[in-house]
């Protein structure tokens, strides 16, 4: 519908509840008001699919006003300094009426963010979302992504516990490796040498301001941008019978069609993250001690992947590579012209067959790998007359680039499949070897970050 009839309609909606002064028909109307102010009056009926969204970028938004409220609770009680972060804390969690929920409740809903958000990402991947005029948003989201991340890193340190201390000390650690500002950057968020109080008032204050406040008004243009683009993706509709122009594309009205299946995920997702929350409360290990760093000494569960890497490699290369694999994620939108297949899962039966190929390919090379390098290859050692950085960084940064590169033009050449295609097959080999790493960091490393069987 044109912003003119949805303008129209929106008078309509105030007019009907002028005429009909009762409190409830005017409540509806301004809840009415409110939702079309987010929503066009109709949407295509295929976007309302279940299985086309998963319901998974509202999902996220739904998360982030939860984290939103719940911080501002949690803001009441918590005290950001050294000496009393972790009492206030524990306060919180046995004095507070509700303290331990809302705690809880604020924790799994950061951690599922970074989830949900990464299969939104997967989502919009898959269906080409970022075609026919998206990429700016297929941007904003990538920037959304790295908020998410950041705001969950920063938040990370703020119980001032053993697992908050050590696992910032590492993350910032793998920070400093960032070519070029990565010293910076670390030395700025550390305010000092190491983690200490200029480092929790740091984070506290990128945590409760400056994030928030980034993340409110990149979700909006975000928002605001998948209506300006014209809705969200969707297939372009059959041809009509006598094959010359395309049949018209069946819309129904957002209230209530789109409101109701929103309304049913809002409450699936609050009851699920309250009863989750109820019974798994938000860890709290003994106060932070930085003379004591536990063994394995990890990062948080999101940056195991990288820490993986680093096992691999020199530090500069485990920093470049996936620098430019995100460059490459940005440039998606850029390298992948073809348009007809927008809204298909895949794009097609030769993108179904790359995607399996690409997984299962991750799958079998990246733990093997990993027990390669862990057990028999050793570069320094085959290389012993080359600095570290070019046998242990460029060599094997160069291999892997050579690798993906081997792996996208086999799918082009040998499957015939065209950019888009092959574009899917190599993101899924990317997506499920760093999915893999991450997987590795989490349950197979153990003391001294030796490879270990996790039961
Ligand atoms: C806080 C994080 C995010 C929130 C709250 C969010 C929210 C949303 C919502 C509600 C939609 C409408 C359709 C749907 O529900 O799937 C959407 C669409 C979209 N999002 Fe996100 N998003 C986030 C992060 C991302 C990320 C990480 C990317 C990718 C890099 C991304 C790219 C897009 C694109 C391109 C669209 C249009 C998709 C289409 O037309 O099919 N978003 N987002």
């Amino acid at each position: 519908m044109s912003d003119h009839k949805s303008a129209s309609f929106t008078k309509k909606l105030i007019y009907t509840s002028k005429t009909h002064p009762d409190d409830r028909s005017r409540m509806r109307a301004v809840a009415n008001n409110l939702v079309l102010h987010l929503h066009p009056t109709k949407v295509p009926a295929a976007a309302l699919r279940w299985s086309y969204t998963w319901g998974l970028g509202g999902i996220s938004a739904l998360l982030a006003i939860l984290l939103g409220i719940t911080g501002v609770l949690l803001m009441f009680r918590y005290d950001a300094s050294v000496e009393r972060a972790y009492t206030s804390i524990q306060f919180m969690e046995t004095q507070v009426f509700f303290g331990s929920l809302v705690r809880s409740i604020h924790h799994w809903s950061a951690n599922l963010l970074i989830v949900t958000v990464f299969l939104h990402l997967l989502r919009v991947f898959y269906t080409g979302g970022y075609k026919k005029g998206r990429a700016a948003n297929w941007l904003i989201g990538i920037i959304l992504l790295l908020l998410v991340v950041a705001s969950n890193f920063t938040g990370y340190l703020l119980p001032w516990d053993q697992l908050a201390y050590w696992a910032v000390t590492v993350g910032t650690s793998l920070l400093s490796y960032v070519p070029g500002a990565g010293g910076s950057i670390s030395n700025f968020l550390l305010a000092g040498p190491e983690v200490g109080q200029g480092a929790l008032r740091n984070f506290y204050a990128i945590h409760v301001a400056v994030l928030p406040a980034l993340l409110v008004l990149l979700m909006s243009y975000h928002f605001w941008k998948v209506r300006k683009d014209g809705g969200i993706s969707q297939p372009a509709p059959p041809l009509t019978a006598d094959g010359k122009r395309r049949q018209r594309v069946e819309r129904l009205t957002t209230i209530p069609h789109l409101v109701q299946r929103e309304f049913v995920v809002a409450v699936a997702l609050i009851t699920v993250l309250a009863l989750w929350a109820m019974f798994v409360p938000a860890p709290l290990e003994e106060l932070a001690n930085p003379t004591h760093p536990p063994n394995p000494a990890k990062a948080a569960w999101y940056f195991l992947g990288l820490q993986e890497l680093l096992l691999h490699m020199h530090p500069l290369a485990a920093m470049i590579l996936p620098g430019i694999v995100l460059s490459a994620i940005v440039l998606i939108p850029y390298w992948d012209k073809e348009e007809g297949d927008i809204g298909v899962y895949f794009r097609s039966t030769i993108g179904k067959l790359m995607a399996l190929a690409g997984a299962f390919f991750a799958t079998a090379l990246v733990p093997l790998l990993v027990l390669l390098d862990e057990y028999w290859i050793d570069f320094p050692a085959l290389l012993p007359s080359w600095p570290t950085l070019v046998s242990n960084g460029l060599v094997p940064l160069l291999l892997t680039l050579a690798g993906l590169l081997g792996i996208y033009t086999s799918m082009r050449i040998v499957a015939r499949a065209n950019r888009s295609e092959a574009l899917v097959g190599l993101f899924s080999f990317v997506i499920v070897g760093f999915v893999l790493l991450t997987i590795i960091g989490i349950f197979f490393r153990g003391p001294n970050m030796a490879l270990i069987f996790p039961y």
